[in-house]
């Protein structure tokens, strides 16, 4: 196989025409992708031609709506690609995924009953805490909490075998924090909570465009995503098994189907950004294909080839922004550093400084025409928990279409804003 860096990387940000802009005369280098990434050319083409040749409602006898019926049906079995299941009546579209969990917690909080428990972490988005939480309160359900350990800011799974019990019924848990990096074990948990009988819905919006997500492996109940943090547009997607989607409660307008996914999909979607998701899942798979030098490779197999070497880059990427950070006086770290460890984090790396807040210094950068994003990016748990609120962290997120020549450019700007300081 080939390696991403040397074989992949110019031709990957060939096509993303955003990494074309300019500031001040140098590209602007976005380091901003945790909050959304850039979008490449054939995602794009996608959705014109879908607006373009066959914009339809769906349902209907004609030549654009049965078109229409096809494309969202191919986009489906994509995502199922993406996801690693095989059904893609699995999958569910929404607008992204906080209004999807709001939606569906409604519906699983119904089968939950007064002196049943549920677990949240501290280290999640709030998308998968407060949807949660309310639902619970709406339900008389008591709410346990998972800290994260002070040591590298994990998340303390001690703590979550001893507040499983018979009375868990759901384990809400991201599979990689957008604060700190790090990756949870979600199998494991997953393995931990079924003992118990509870279900898992775990958050996989951070860990999408950096990892291969796989529910089968995995064992989970419920995974949501959400397109436009792995090059897509705008939407979320949310997966769960056949026979929970088939039998829990929907709420849903009269006219809709009873058949899984449409229960789950009320109203009309956003057409065009599910063939813009079903296109940037075959623009990722296009690099695993291009890496194995077999332009048949299926879906899933040129997927998980691609994923390897993308998390491969962006290790030695991750290793390469934190050794160059710890050199700085006054930058503090939030998330592993230890190279021993770099496996079990993504290229995303929260900071603050001793002496600029975390307003100033997302300014200086972007000043450079540096994007990074400021402030507790809805981890606010976590924040909070650190007393960080609110000046919250500086986050710098890279993905693959990120360079070594870029982190430079960052250190520079980073280490002379922290030498004016002192
Ligand atoms: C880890 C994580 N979970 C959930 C969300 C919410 O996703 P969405 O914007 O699709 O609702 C975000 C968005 O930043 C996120 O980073």
């Amino acid at each position: 196989m080939n390696d991403f860096e040397t074989s992949m990387l110019a031709d990957c940000r060939q096509q993303f025409p955003a990494l074309q802009r300019q500031e001040k005369g140098q590209a602007a280098v976005f380091f901003d992708g945790p909050a959304g990434t850039q979008v490449p050319l054939c995602v794009i083409q996608a959705m014109t031609r879908y607006l373009t040749e066959c914009n339809s409602n769906q349902g209907g006898v004609f030549g654009t709506s049965l078109e229409s019926d096809q494309w969202l049906h191919q986009a489906h079995q994509a995502f199922a690609d993406l996801v690693g299941a095989t059904d893609p009546d699995e999958i569910v579209f929404g607008q992204n995924m906080t209004s999807l969990t709001y939606a569906f917690s409604r519906s699983l909080a119904k089968t939950w009953k007064a002196g049943d428990e549920i677990i949240v972490t501290a280290l999640d988005h709030d998308a998968n805490i407060s949807p949660w939480v309310q639902a619970a309160a709406d339900h008389d359900v008591t709410v346990r909490w998972i800290d994260f350990k002070s040591t590298d800011y994990t998340l303390d799974l001690d703590q979550l075998a001893a507040t499983l019990s018979a009375k868990t019924r759901l384990v809400a848990v991201g599979c990689a924090s957008n604060a700190t990096g790090g990756i949870n074990p979600v199998k494991q948990i997953c393995g931990m909570a079924h003992k118990h009988g509870a279900l898992v819905y775990l958050d996989a919006v951070h860990f999408g465009p950096h990892g291969l997500i796989d529910v089968v492996d995995w064992d989970c109940d419920f995974l949501a995503c959400s397109s436009y943090k792995f090059f897509g547009p705008h939407l979320g997607t949310l997966w769960g098994r056949r026979r929970l989607l088939e039998d829990l409660p929907a709420y849903k307008v009269r006219p809709a189907s009873d058949r899984i996914p449409w229960k789950w999909m009320n109203g009309t979607q956003s057409h065009e950004s599910i063939v813009g998701g079903m296109a940037c899942i075959d623009y990722l798979a296009n690099i695993g294909r291009a890496l194995a030098d077999q332009g048949e490779t299926p879906r899933r197999t040129a997927l998980e080839v691609a994923f390897t070497a993308i998390t491969k880059y962006e290790r030695a990427l991750a290793s390469y922004l934190l050794q160059g950070l710890e050199r700085i006086p006054g930058i503090n770290i939030f998330g592993i550093t230890q190279e021993s460890q770099l496996d079990n984090r993504f290229p995303t790396v929260s900071i603050t400084h001793d002496a600029i807040n975390t307003t100033d210094l997302a300014r200086i950068l972007a000043d450079e025409g540096i994007y990074v994003w400021h402030g507790n990016y809805y981890a606010l748990e976590f924040t909070d928990r650190l007393g960080l609120e609110p000046e919250g962290m500086v986050r710098i997120g890279l993905v693959h279409y990120n360079t070594f020549a870029e982190i430079d450019r960052l250190l520079g700007v980073v280490s002379n804003a922290a030498m004016a300081t002192s």
